[in-house]
C-alpha cells in the first residue's frame, strides 16, 4: 500500500518552508494530525516521519542494511571526513572495531576519575551569586573531559577556540535544508569562508595533539589509532583518517553531553522537589568526602537519582533530536511500501513526548525511571540504536551522572527566564543559558 503525501505542500518546496520556520513545532504537528507514519515532501525528496517505536526498530535494527545515513551527515563530511559518525559500509565497520576498546566498561571506569577531577575543578572555580552562561560552561567542561580522556590532551586554553570554531562550522549545517547547499559549499560566500577558517583552526589544534602523540604510547584512544594495523596488509591509518576520527569524537563527544547537562540543571531549577531529592542523595553519598576531593569512580554507581535526572532531561530535551536514514532499495515499513532514496526521519523529541509511552509526558519526573518499565525499546532512544548506535553512550551516562553529582555538592543554578530549545544538529538552548550560581552546601 502506498501512503499519500500529507496536506500542506507548496509548489517546488513541498513542506520545506513550514519545516524550516519551526522544525520542532512542525514535526509535532504532523505526528499529532497524521499519525505515526507521515509522508512529507521536502523539495523533490520523499521524507517519512516515523514515530512508532516498532517501526523505528525496523529501520534502525531489523532492516539496517537497507539504509545509509541521510544528507545532513553528508554535509558533515566537509568537516568530519569519513570519521565514525559519517562513514559507511566496510570502512565504518573497520573503524568501529578499532575504536570499540576505548569505550569498554573498564576504560569508562578509568575515565570516571578524570571526569570527577575536571568537574571538581569546575565546581571549585564557581563563585556564589555570580552569573554564568551555563551552556558555555558545560561545553567547556565536557570538551576538556573528552580531550583528556581520549587524547590525553589539555585543551583548556584552546577550549574557547575549539568551541568558537565548531560553532562556526556547525552553522554550515543550517544549510542542510537549503536547496542550493551543494553549490553554496563550493562558492566563497561569507558562510563558506567562515567554515573554512574554522576548519583550518580545528585541524591545527588536532594536528598538534596528534604530533605530540607520535612515538610515545599515552595509553589513550589516539595512541590506539596511531598503533592500529590493518589485519590484512598491516597498513596503518593515514594522518587524515586519524584526524577525522579525532575531530568526530571531539564534536560528537562534548556538545551532546553539554546540552543534556544544561537542560538537566534547567529542569532541576524549575522543579524544586526533584532538586531537593537530588540534593539529599548527593549530600548523603558525599558527606565523608572533603570538599576539595572529587567523587571517586568507585562511588559513581551510588547516584541513581542523578542518573534518573539525566535520563529524564534527555527524554524532554534529547540532544540528538532527530535521526535520518536514506533507503538504498524499495522496502516495506508496516503496511506501506516505500521507494528507494526515500528518507526516513525518526525524532526522539516527538517519541519521547508521546503520552502513549510516558504518562503526563510534558512533566519532568525523574521517578518514572525507577524500577522496571514495559515500554518498547524504541520509545526512548537518546543514543539511537542498531549498528550505528552511539559508541559513547556508557561514557555519556557516566559523565552526565557524575558531573551532576559533583557540581551539585556545592552549587545549583537559577536560570534567568525560560529557555527555548533550538534544534540545530543538537538541541541546544537558544542564545545560551544565563544563570545565577547559588550555594547548596549544608
Ligand atoms: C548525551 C550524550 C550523547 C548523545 C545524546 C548521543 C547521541 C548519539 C546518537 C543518537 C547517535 C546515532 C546517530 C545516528 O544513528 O544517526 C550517536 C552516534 C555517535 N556518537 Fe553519540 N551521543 C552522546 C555522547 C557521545 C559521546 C560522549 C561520544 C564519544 C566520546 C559520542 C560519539 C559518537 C559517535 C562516534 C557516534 C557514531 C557511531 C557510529 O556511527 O558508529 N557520543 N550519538
Amino acid at each position: 500500500m502506498k501512503l499519500e503525501i500529507a496536506p500542506g505542500t507548496k509548489p517546488i518546496l513541498g513542506h520545506l518552508s513550514e519545516f524550516r520556520k519551526d522544525p520542532l513545532a512542525f514535526i509535532q504537528k504532523y505526528r499529532a494530525e497524521y499519525g505515526t507514519i507521515v509522508r512529507l515532501k521536502l523539495l523533490r525528496r520523499n521524507v517519512y516521519l516515523v514515530s512508532d517505536p516498532e517501526l523505528i526498530h525496523e529501520v534502525l535494527v531489523v532492516q539496517a542494511k537497507n539504509f545509509k545515513k541521510s544528507r545532513a551527515l553528508q554535509l558533515a563530511r566537509d568537516l568530519l571526513g569519513d570519521g565514525l559518525l559519517t562513514s559507511e559500509g566496510e570502512l565504518h565497520l573497520k573503524q568501529r572495531r578499532m575504536m570499540a576498546p576505548a569505550f569498554h566498561r573498564k576504560k569508562i571506569f578509568d575515565y570516571a576519575r578524570m571526569m570527577g577531577e575536571d568537574a571538581r575543578k569546575f565546581r571549585l572555580s564557581l563563585k556564589e551569586n555570580t552569573l554564568i552562561d551555563l551552556h558555555t560552561a558545560m561545553m567547556e567542561l565536557t570538551l576538556s573531559i573528552v580531550a583528556r580522556t581520549l587524547f590525553d590532551a589539555d585543551v583548556t586554553g584552546d577550549a574557547k577556540n575549539v568551541g568558537d570554531a565548531l560553532h562556526a562550522a556547525l552553522s554550515m549545517f543550517q544549510r542542510v535544508t537549503n536547496p542550493f547547499a551543494q553549490i553554496l559549499r563550493r562558492l566563497p560566500t561569507p558562510g563558506t569562508l567562515r567554515f573554512r577558517a574554522a576548519r583550518k583552526q580545528l585541524f591545527a589544534i588536532i594536528d598538534r595533539i596528534i604530533e605530540e602523540h607520535r612515538g610515545k604510547d599515552h595509553g589513550d584512544l589516539l595512541s590506539m589509532l596511531l598503533d592500529a594495523r590493518d589485519e590484512e596488509d598491516q597498513s596503518s591509518m593515514s594522518h587524515e583518517q586519524i584526524r577525522h576520527e579525532a575531530l568526530t569524537l571531539f564534536l560528537a563527544g562534548h556538545e551532546t553531553t553539554a546540552n543534556a547537562l544544561t537542560w538537566a540543571f534547567y529542569l532541576l531549577a524549575k522543579n524544586p522537589a526533584a532538586s531537593d531529592r537530588l540534593q539529599k542523595e548527593v549530600q548523603q553519598q558525599t558527606k565523608h568526602l572533603a570538599l576539595d576531593e572529587p567523587i571517586p569512580p568507585e562511588l559513581a554507581q551510588n547516584f541513581p537519582y542523578c542518573r534518573n535526572v539525566f535520563a529524564e532531561a534527555m527524554r524532554l530535551y534529547p540532544p540528538a533530536w532527530i535521526i535520518g536514514r536514506e533507503a538504498l532499495n524499495d522496502f516495506t515499513l508496516g503496511k506501506y511500501s516505500i521507494a528507494a532514496k526515500s528518507v526516513i526521519v525518526m525524532s526522539q523529541f516527538v517519541v519521547h513526548r508521546d503520552k502513549q509511552w510516558f504518562d503526563d509526558p510534558l512533566t519532568f519526573k525523574p521517578e518514572r525511571w525507577e524500577g522496571e518499565n514495559d515500554r518498547p525499546r524504541f520509545a526512548y532512544f537518546p543514543f539511537g540504536g542498531g549498528p550505528r548506535t552511539c559508541i559513547g553512550d556508557q561514557f555519556a551516562w557516566m559523565e552526565g551522572t557524575l558531573l551532576l553529582a559533583e557540581i551539585s555538592r556545592q552549587f545549583r543554578f537559577v536560570p534567568l527566564g525560560d529557555a527555548i530549545p533550538q534544534p540545530q544538529i543538537t538541541l541546544r538552548p537558544r542564545g545560551g543559558m544565563m544563570a545565577r550560581v547559588v550555594r547548596t552546601e549544608r
